[in-house]
């Protein structure tokens, strides 16, 4: 199984691509909803909480697990990798995040200056500064945390003109700064895509992470075949949640694209 692993249910966004890229390969996605927001909290305790979501995963059979957590990604990624995974049962498993695949195709494409929005622990971690100067170092980046607007969605709002005008109001300060390229560094944000695309206006290029790492998951097995046989195609996806399943079920479907059934899990 490949395992997706987020704070809540916004990465059903970046599931939904996966399951287009690879629609035969097993799933287990795990929303860690009890404990949301991921972005609000500091490095250490988003990566204890990180350690223990992808320990439980492992122990159910996940080969790789990917992150699509932007927060746990940027902030507990590496440590994971380095600290957790030699260390751990799983040590020949494998842990992978989003920040990777968005920065690559922002790196390639943007021309001058590159506008991200983000939770605050991911604006604080400084990665995608980091990892788009050492693809490009010509790149300007400028990100902007809008935990108003991750909250909003997470209430089920995305569709309001409240919601609508905070998103314009996030995205003011980018256009100013005239970024060519946005990166939606969230995985909520993907619920508002057609928003951002609008508002963002034909000069500014939206990268949003439930298009690109559906497409980078799909090269990576393909360039690591000795992973992509471990894991079953039997097209089957099962959902777990730290909160109430029918809470989660009924928030996620929206983001999923379809109905589904969850269970509840205590970690
Ligand atoms: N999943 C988080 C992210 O993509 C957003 C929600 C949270 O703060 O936990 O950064």
């Amino acid at each position: 199984m490949i395992g997706v692993f987020d704070s809540g249910f916004g990465g059903l966004c970046i599931l939904a691509g996966m399951l287009k890229a690879l629609p035969e390969h097993d799933f287990l996605y795990l929303g860690d909803s009890r404990r949301n927001p991921y972005g609000a909290r500091s490095a250490g305790t988003i990566y204890e909480w990180s350690r223990g979501s992808v320990d439980w995963m492992f122990a159910q059979g996940c080969e790789l697990i990917i992150l699509a957590c932007h927060t746990a990604s940027n902030s507990a990624l590496r440590r994971l990798q380095q600290e957790y995974l030699p260390a751990s049962p799983y040590s020949n498993r494998r842990i992978l995040g989003v920040t990777i695949p968005l920065v690559e195709e922002a790196s390639r494409s943007a021309r001058k200056r590159v506008g991200v929005l983000a939770t605050r622990a991911s604006c604080q971690s400084g990665s995608f500064e980091t990892e788009i100067a050492k693809r490009n170092p010509d790149l300007k980046v400028i990100c902007h945390a809008a935990p108003v607007l991750v909250s909003m969605i997470e209430e089920g709002m995305q569709k309001s003109p409240e919601a609508r005008r905070i998103l314009r109001k996030v995205l003011a300060p980018l256009k100013m700064a005239s970024v060519d390229t946005l990166i939606l560094g969230c995985t909520h944000f993907p619920a508002m895509e057609e928003d951002f695309r609008r508002k963002a206006g034909k000069k500014i290029r939206v990268i949003s992470s439930s298009r690109v790492v559906g497409a980078s998951l799909q090269d990576y097995l393909m360039r690591h075949p000795q992973i992509d046989q471990k894991i079953g195609k039997n097209r089957q996806c099962v959902f777990y949640t730290t909160e109430d399943a029918s809470r989660f079920e009924e928030y996620g479907k929206g983001f999923l694209g379809r109905s589904f059934q969850a269970s509840s899990v205590r970690l």
